[in-house]
């Protein structure tokens, strides 16, 4: 297959790249912007090869995103550009709503009308993959909020949606969206929301590699709150073998929700990396800093 990657240089998108290009003969047309959020280098120079191509547009661009879809003539679509950081979402959802709202309307379109135009073997080929996260169904339950022994109910593709900030309501309505362009256009569309990424290449800023360096560097550990938020925690790898798996697939208007069964509160987070670090990096001293942000 040829599959357009959208956000292919950064956290999430340059692992599907990376395991496209190593375990597959797929060819890779890399879309990004290279926002903030963008790295070419994680895209190691030895995957190089005349299977890769990258180019460097902005999803909201529909006159470049409609060169790039007749240019490089792709089977498939991986849809991960995206604006993903919430604090930074609550500072300014401007740019939330732009990349990820109409940046996504704009890619849908363009994916419209190059399908419908495609010849019948390769149009009923043809799948949109849009990579959404499980913050569209709000928050897991307090476990104090419980009734007594009972589990932690978790978040099913049919939970109602119920996001809580403004990068979890821009992700919504662009899940939306991509539902409403295969209800009204027919375009063959699947949805995937995942839980909490953690592994190679993530940004700075973001809660573990946050963690680990300012610990690294002897400053105060940022715990939000009280630190008692519960999410599902998933290593990057394993979230992009399950998007490889979905794209190819082809089950068109499904939602898969995926996870990794492996919900923790977040100061458990913080204090499972204070354990490893107490192992690894036995000098430093650990000063966990409650509400504060991150
Ligand atoms: N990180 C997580 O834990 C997580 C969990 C579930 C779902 N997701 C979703 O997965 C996708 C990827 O997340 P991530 O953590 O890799 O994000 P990221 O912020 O690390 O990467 C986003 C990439 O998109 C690019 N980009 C941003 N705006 C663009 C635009 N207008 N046009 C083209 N490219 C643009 C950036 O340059 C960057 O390379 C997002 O849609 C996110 O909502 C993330």
């Amino acid at each position: 297959m040829k599959i357009l990657v959208t956000g292919g240089a950064g956290f999430i998108g340059s692992a599907v790249v990376r395991h496209l290009l190593t375990n597959s003969l797929d060819s890779v047309i890399n879309v990004d912007a290279l926002t903030y959020a963008g790295n070419t280098e994680s895209i190691p120079t030895e995957l190089h090869s005349d299977r890769y191509i990258f180019e460097q547009v902005d999803i909201c661009d529909a006159a470049q995103i409609k060169r790039v879809f007749n240019e490089h003539q792709p089977d498939a679509v991986m849809h991960l550009a995206a604006e993903s950081h919430v604090d930074r979402s609550i500072d300014g959802p401007g740019a939330f709503i732009h990349t990820n709202v109409v940046g996504t309307y704009t890619l849908l379109d363009a994916a419209r009308e190059y399908w419908q135009n495609l010849p019948e073997t390769r149009k009923s080929q043809f799948i949109f993959h849009h990579i959404s996260t499980d913050e569209v169904y709000g928050d897991l339950p307090h476990p104090d909020e419980l009734p007594a022994n009972s589990e932690l109910p978790l978040f099913t593709e049919t939970t109602p949606y119920a996001p809580s900030s403004p990068y979890s309501a821009s992700k919504a309505s662009s899940d939306h969206l991509v539902r409403s362009w295969q209800r009204t256009y027919g375009l063959p569309t699947v949805i995937t929301n995942c839980s909490n990424n953690y592994g190679p290449y993530h940004f700075p800023e973001k809660l573990v590699p946050h963690v680990i360096l300012n610990a690294l560097a002897g400053k105060s550990l940022p715990v939000y709150g009280d630190g008692s938020q519960i999410r599902d925690w998933l290593f990057v790898e394993d979230h992009a073998r399950a998007l490889c798996l979905v794209v190819k697939s082809k089950r068109v208007g499904e939602t898969f929700n995926i996870g990794g069964h492996n919900e923790k509160r977040n100061l458990d987070v913080v204090r499972t990396i204070c354990e490893l670090l107490d192992e690894l990096a036995p000098n430093i001293e650990l000063i966990i800093l409650h509400n504060t942000q991150i």
